[in-house]
């Protein structure tokens, strides 16, 4: 049962050079109880995309297309209306949790507000149960439920904030890079209680993050973003095993190389997303590029290892013209370029 769906969604940001693409042509299914990695180099789209399941967009972020949440079409919807949804529906885990943790209130306090302002009918007996049970989940005793946020450390500050996430038992999650700024310790256990959660209720969880090691022990499925475009989408332990774009096996040669100590660095840079290379938006830094990636858009297509890809690599070989396949001379493009 899919919880999330999205068919062609784009969000583009206006800019004084133009508008930044930063999701283009997107397609995607998030299921119940079930956790999606969404990964990627920085800048290719990973927040915008999070953000506008949130209705989080900066003013003048222009989205279009369907993302569909239990029968609404969310690029419609008024902000009071994700303001409904936000909470009790979709919830969001911050990556810095101080933001959202008002030092001036106890933790009880902040249980208190956020159930009241979803749950008006709870009494506060329900209030404090549902409250003690969500930090219990996460680890932390009823004995801290009426301390202030400094007295704990930064690793039980982002679990009381996942707790109060998750005490109005939403739906769907959002986490955008939520243990970037933690310790490998604490990463591991956030990480265990989100594997947890999967486990105990039927979340979806849209999980963000640029670490592939986070995503290979706690995904069942696995999107790869690259300038604004889903490249690769299918099961985590296929696309680990049997990458089929290269932009997902040059992303996990720079993994695999942490344990050889070797460092392997994908040569190039992200490109500007207000100004995308033609085709498909890898070829500058692709090994296999060929003549085709750089006259026509790449289609998705099923790789025969079960995944969606967007490479020519996989075909479909009748939409290749005559020539197509023959490698791309790269210095002859920088002069033509130069010309
Ligand atoms: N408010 C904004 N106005 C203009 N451009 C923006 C805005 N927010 C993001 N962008 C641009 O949109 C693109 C995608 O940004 P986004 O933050 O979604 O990437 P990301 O994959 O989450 O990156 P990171 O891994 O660094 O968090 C980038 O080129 C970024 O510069
Ligand atoms: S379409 Fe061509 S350039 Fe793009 S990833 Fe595939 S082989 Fe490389
Ligand atoms: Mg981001």
């Amino acid at each position: 049962m899919s919880v999330l769906s999205a068919r062609d969604l784009r969000v583009w940001y206006g800019t004084s050079r133009g508008p930044v693409r930063a999701v283009d042509g997107i397609s995607l299914e998030i299921n119940a109880g079930e956790t999606l990695g969404l990964v990627g180099e920085s800048g290719c789209g990973k927040s915008t995309l999070g953000r506008s399941i949130l209705g989080l967009l900066p003013r003048g972020a222009v989205i279009d297309g369907e993302l569909l949440y239990d029968g609404q079409n969310l690029t419609e919807l008024s902000q009071r209306d994700f303001r409904r949804l936000r909470g009790p529906e979709i919830g969001l885990i911050f990556q810095e949790p101080m933001t959202r943790l008002n030092p001036l209130m106890r933790i009880s306090d902040h249980f208190k507000e956020t159930l009241e302002a979803h749950e008006s009918s709870l009494t506060d007996e329900e209030i404090r149960r549902r409250s003690l049970d969500a930090l219990g989940g996460m680890g932390i005793p009823p004995t801290r439920f009426r301390q202030y946020p400094h007295e704990f450390s930064g690793g039980m500050r982002q679990r009381i904030m996942i707790a109060l996430t998750l005490v109005l038992r939403p739906k769907l999650l959002i986490a955008d890079e939520p243990t970037t700024a933690l310790d490998v310790l604490v990463e591991a256990q956030i990480l265990q209680i989100l594997g947890d959660l999967k486990k105990n209720a039927d979340t979806a969880l849209l999980l963000i993050t640029h670490n592939l090691g986070i995503v290979a022990e706690s995904c069942e499925r696995v999107a790869v973003m690259y300038a604004g475009q889903i490249v690769e989408e299918g099961a985590a332990r296929t696309v680990f095993s049997q990458p089929a774009h290269p932009y997902t096996s040059e992303l996990l040669r720079s993994i695999i190389s942490l344990k050889t100590t070797e460092l392997h660095y994908i040569p190039g840079a992200p490109p500007d997303l207000a100004d995308p290379p033609n085709a498909c938006r890898f070829h500058p830094r692709c090994p296999y590029a060929m003549q085709v990636c750089t006259a026509k858009d790449p289609i998705e297509v099923r790789a025969e290892t079960g995944q969606r890809v967007l490479c020519w690599l996989h075909g479909p070989e009748e939409e290749i013209p005559p020539g197509g396949k023959a490698p791309l001379e790269r210095e002859a493009i920088a002069v033509a370029e130069e010309a």
